[in-house]
């Protein structure tokens, strides 16, 4: 299984700026990487809170951070219900918190899982099994318009109109269940131009998907109305994203913030990767860093 790089490490960990006296939350944890970072960048004394919506990610994240095991609190939460589940716990308020939105290379190299057009397996792409939405679902069952509305929302795929007519037409013959059949729909139903291109012809439609199935952009949202309210005075948001919806949200949420004094924008413009990460770490390609302090000056 492929190990996940994290992507814009060294310039999160500026951000958030760990420290032995303070409670940092990692939303998304994943196998762990920025978390392991900022604890080791904290020193003694230094608390990290990390939630994972995968349970399989927060078991690798444990294994992970084994070393760090009296300073960290594991949480097989929804990032989503972030400000709720601190002030259950009694967790509030903390001084940072990351968001590195997407999947993880763990979660696109397993077949089962099925994320990947590359991999053969169920068409699935739930980050959290226990839900009960997969793209199987969303792919057999979603009139046209929602197709549709998925496809150009999430994916802007060009072709939308094509690879849904075409889906239509092959579910009416049998179900489609698996990640390959719905690459070879998606193959057959653009031109060959794109078909054989950079990139490959199933990227958008999976993304676009994926992020219907997981209610991406809805947990980003429903993240950024409460995010403040768990927050220290001077504490920090940092947020990594990969799609340009998540990354207007992110930048429009925290100007709006600045204009309503409740802190300042600390990225006038998005941080981006370094060459020499992009050479190490395609995935890095697409990846925007914005981050907000909250406090009047
Ligand atoms: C890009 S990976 C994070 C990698 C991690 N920063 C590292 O360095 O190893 C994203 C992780 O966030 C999780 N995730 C995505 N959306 C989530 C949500 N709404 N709530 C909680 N976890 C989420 C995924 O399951 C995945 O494990």
């Amino acid at each position: 299984m492929a190990w996940h790089e994290s992507v814009l490490l060294n310039e999160a960990i500026e951000f958030l700026a760990p420290g032995p006296s303070k409670v940092l939350v990692d939303g998304t944890l994943g196998a762990g990487g920025h978390a392991k970072a900022m604890l080791q960048a904290a020193g003694r004394g230094g608390r990290l809170i990390g939630l994972d919506r995968d349970p399989e990610a927060l078991a690798l994240a444990e294994k992970n951070l084994e070393d760090f095991r009296g300073s960290i609190m594991l949480i097989h939460e929804n990032y989503r219900n972030l400000a709720g589940r601190l002030k259950e716990e009694g967790r509030d308020p903390v001084d940072g918190i990351l968001l590195d939105l997407g999947v993880s290379s763990m979660q696109l190299d397993q077949d089962k899982r099925g994320f990947s057009f590359l991999k053969d397996g169920p068409l699935d792409m739930r980050m959290n099994p226990e839900d009960a939405l997969t793209a199987a679902k969303i792919v057999n069952e979603a009139d046209e318009k929602a197709l549709l509305e998925i496809l150009w929302k999430y994916g802007e795929e060009r072709f939308a109109r094509r690879i849904v007519r075409n889906l239509l037409f092959e579910r009416k013959k049998s179900r489609i269940e698996t990640t390959r059949e719905l690459a070879v729909i998606v193959e057959n139903s653009v031109p060959s131009y794109y078909r054989y291109g950079r990139v490959h012809p199933a990227t958008k439609t999976f993304q676009a998907l994926r992020m219907a199935v997981n209610g991406e952009l809805a947990a980003l949202d429903e993240f950024l109305l409460t995010a403040l309210d768990v927050l220290a005075d001077k504490g920090r948001v940092v947020i990594i994203s990969f799609h340009s919806l998540e990354d207007r949200k992110v930048k429009h949420t925290f100007r709006d913030w600045q204009t309503k004094d409740l802190g300042k924008v600390l990225t006038k413009k998005p941080v981006t990767a370094s060459e020499a990460e992009l050479s190490n770490n395609p995935r890095s390609r697409s990846a925007k860093l914005r981050a907000f302090e909250k406090g009047a000056e």
